[in-house]
């Protein structure tokens, strides 16, 4: 009876009190009787009251406790959400801290930087983006390359959060790399440079003869036949110039849709060669088709571009009487893909090119010896549209050369299927 003890506690000093009183005859027995009464009475009142305030409190504070359970379960929830968002952004973020320092990243930042994570932090560029931003309250970036292990080109946008997240994050860095853009913006420029180089010096030279006709040959007509001729050559050497410029963006345009038409290799190869004829002595250029080559996927007039300007360039830098091996023949070997495909290649017996060459020769308006290509007539286009119609037949280019042993510029091309 727990109501009944306490009431003995509570009560219990003014009770004995009254009957002390009582006792010794201070008190006569029924006022005694009466106020032990009242006592009782109202300390059982407090207690019942008291006993229904500490129910209500406890209950209270049992509620107030589960909902503290709860908010810390939501925060903690709210935590792994905004870990899996960061973790699924695919740009590298970085969160700072007001004291500047990273206090979190991301999953693509820890994949991007791992551990060169250091040096970013470290690179000034970036330091001074952050800086700025915590000076202006506004958003900055800063372009960094990071030099290991292969040079990077980063570029970083620092923004400050208002108000600051409950975690103590004040400032996101994004890092975007922009590798690949400026690589494709130097080629770019590098392409308008070299075209724009390589029109120039005919101009130039037609301009000059121009001049000299208009006033100091105005009256030799054999300087002036001599000089008509060699702009009749720079003239021609600009058409073949945009000819090939054109119709190398043409193929690149298409490059992404392979061809559909179905290509007789033996054939086409034949004509190609024939078309040589004037330019080579009977007997300079040897044909070598193997029996029985299956048809390829492909564009004939693009293929036809191909072996065209190889033999042309085995003619141009092959020995002076040498001889130009033109051979067809199913694919075999390690050196090609394992699906079905032919392999037609181009060989000569000229000087060959040095190996540092070999990588870069595909690029436009790359030449080994730039004063002999001219010589030649080249523009240096020529295995640059080989390259891309190859890409473009979902084929390979392999350059086999050795210095003195002259060179064999393969292509592979896939079967048709069916
Ligand atoms: N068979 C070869 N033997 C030696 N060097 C070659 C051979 N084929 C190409 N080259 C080198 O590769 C360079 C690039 O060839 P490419 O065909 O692209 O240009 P080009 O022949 O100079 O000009 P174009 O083909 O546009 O008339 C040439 O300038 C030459 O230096
Ligand atoms: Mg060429």
């Amino acid at each position: 009876m727990p109501v009944v003890q306490r009431l003995a506690g509570f009560a219990a000093v003014p009770v004995a009190a009254i009957a002390l009183l009582w006792a010794f005859g201070w008190l006569a027995a029924a006022p005694s009787a009466l106020a032990a009464g009242a006592c009782l009475a109202s300390g059982g009142a407090a207690i019942l009251l008291l006993r229904r305030d500490l129910r209500r409190l406890a209950a209270g504070i049992d509620r107030q406790g589960r909902r503290f359970d709860a908010l810390a379960a939501d925060a903690a929830a709210a935590r792994r959400a905004s870990e899996t968002i960061l973790d699924s952004l695919p740009d590298p973020l970085l969160l700072f801290g007001a004291d500047r320092t990273m206090q979190r990243s991301n999953a693509a930042a820890r994949a991007a930087f791992g551990t060169e994570m250091a040096a970013v932090l470290r690179h000034p560029l970036l330091r001074g983006a952050i800086d700025r931003a915590f000076a202006t309250r506004q958003a900055q970036t800063a372009d960094i390359t990071l030099p290991v292990p292969v040079p990077r080109d980063v570029q970083a946008s620092v923004m400050l959060l208002d108000p600051v997240l409950p975690d103590g994050t004040t400032a996101l860095v994004v890092l975007s790399d922009r590798t690949r853009e400026r690589a494709v913006e130097r080629m770019r420029s590098d392409f308008v440079t070299s075209a724009s180089h390589e029109l120039r010096t005919p101009l130039a030279s037609v301009i000059g003869f121009i001049e000299t006709l208009r006033g100091p040959a105005a009256d030799d007509p054999p300087a002036q036949r001599r000089f008509l001729g060699i702009m009749a050559e720079q003239a021609s050497r600009m058409h073949r110039l945009i000819d090939d410029l054109l119709s190398l963006s043409r193929i690149e345009l298409n490059e992404h849709l392979p061809p559909a038409e179905r290509v007789d290799l033996a054939r086409l190869v034949r004509s190609v060669a024939a078309g040589f004829e004037p330019r080579l002595p009977a007997g300079r250029l040897n044909l070598e088709i193997a029996p029985e080559v299956p048809e390829v996927t492909g564009d004939a007039d693009q293929l036809a571009q191909v072996f065209g300007n190889l033999i042309d360039n085995a003619i141009k830098y092959g020995a002076e009487h040498g001889e130009i091996r033109l051979r067809l023949r199913p694919a075999a070997g390690p050196r090609w893909p394992a699906r079905p495909g032919v392999v037609v290649s181009v060989a000569d017996d000229g000087p060959g090119i040095p190996r540092q060459h070999l990588a870069r020769l595909t690029e436009r308006f790359y030449r080994v010896d730039k004063a002999r290509s001219r010589g030649a007539g080249g523009t240096g286009l020529g295995l640059a549209i080989v390259k891309h119609i190859v890409n473009r037949h979902r084929g390979q280019l392999v350059i086999d050369s050795e210095e003195g042993n002259g060179s064999v510029f393969s292509v592979w091309l896939p079967v048709a299927e069916g």
